[in-house]
């Protein structure tokens, strides 16, 4: 196993990661994502799953976990949230293709119940040790804007997801630049109320946009 992160030899790499942000470095930190084992999520998990897009994406977005189907695919958001995402982003006008896509933690945490593979949060620990990853890939990408959908996002951005209600729609000054806040798009998939689902997918919509004007 691997000794616990420390918070100046984060800084000290993401330092180093900077100063050799050359072409090549966002391929070597995703064939080190894949390789990673600094938490126990690598054990279950088929594989980890890298972000996705342009090196010079003006927007990152930033998700929770691989869902089911990424954790089989090895792509983000591929699954049900992942398409609802490109159905409104595309309502929006924001341009997917355009957009570096990524996971504040790169594999798949889960409970096996007979054959299916419920989704769980992740802890805090988790996130911590995969921040490492989101660094450098935020150091390296160097977007203008940062879209946090969900708490785990906001957790990992900004150390806290408490208010998420209140702060969605914000741009949030933090370490990795401006964070816009939003709600993750399977929130939406969970709402049983038809009328509340419309409503607050109108709101996501609308953050999607903003996210795609600033960016
Ligand atoms: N949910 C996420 O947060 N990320 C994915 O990649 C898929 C679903």
């Amino acid at each position: 196993t691997l000794p616990p992160l420390r918070a100046e030899r984060i800084t000290a790499s993401l330092a180093d990661l900077r100063a050799t942000a050359t072409r090549d470095s966002l391929e070597t930190v995703n064939a080190q994502i894949r390789s990673c084992t600094r938490c126990a999520l690598c054990g279950p998990a088929t594989q980890a799953v890298t972000g996705e897009g342009p090196r010079d994406a003006a927007l990152m977005v930033v998700g929770e976990q691989p869902g089911d189907v990424e954790d089989r695919t090895g792509r983000p958001f591929v699954g049900p949230a992942g398409q609802l995402f490109d159905e409104i982003a595309a309502q929006a006008g924001l341009d997917r293709q355009a957009t570096y896509v990524t996971n504040a933690v790169k594999h798949f945490k889960f409970q096996q119940r007979g054959k299916r593979r419920m989704h769980q949060a992740p802890n805090q620990g988790e996130v911590q040790h995969c921040k490492w990853w989101l660094e450098a890939e935020v150091a390296l990408v160097k977007p203008k804007l940062i879209l946090a959908m969900g708490g785990t996002a906001l957790l990992a951005l900004t150390g806290t997801k408490d208010g998420i209600l209140k702060r969605r729609g914000q741009v949030e000054d933090t370490a990795y630049g401006p964070v816009l806040v939003t709600l993750h798009p399977s929130y939406l998939l969970r709402l049983p109320d038809a009328s509340l689902r419309a409503a607050q997918t109108e709101l996501f919509r609308a953050d999607l946009a903003q996210a795609a004007q600033r960016a």
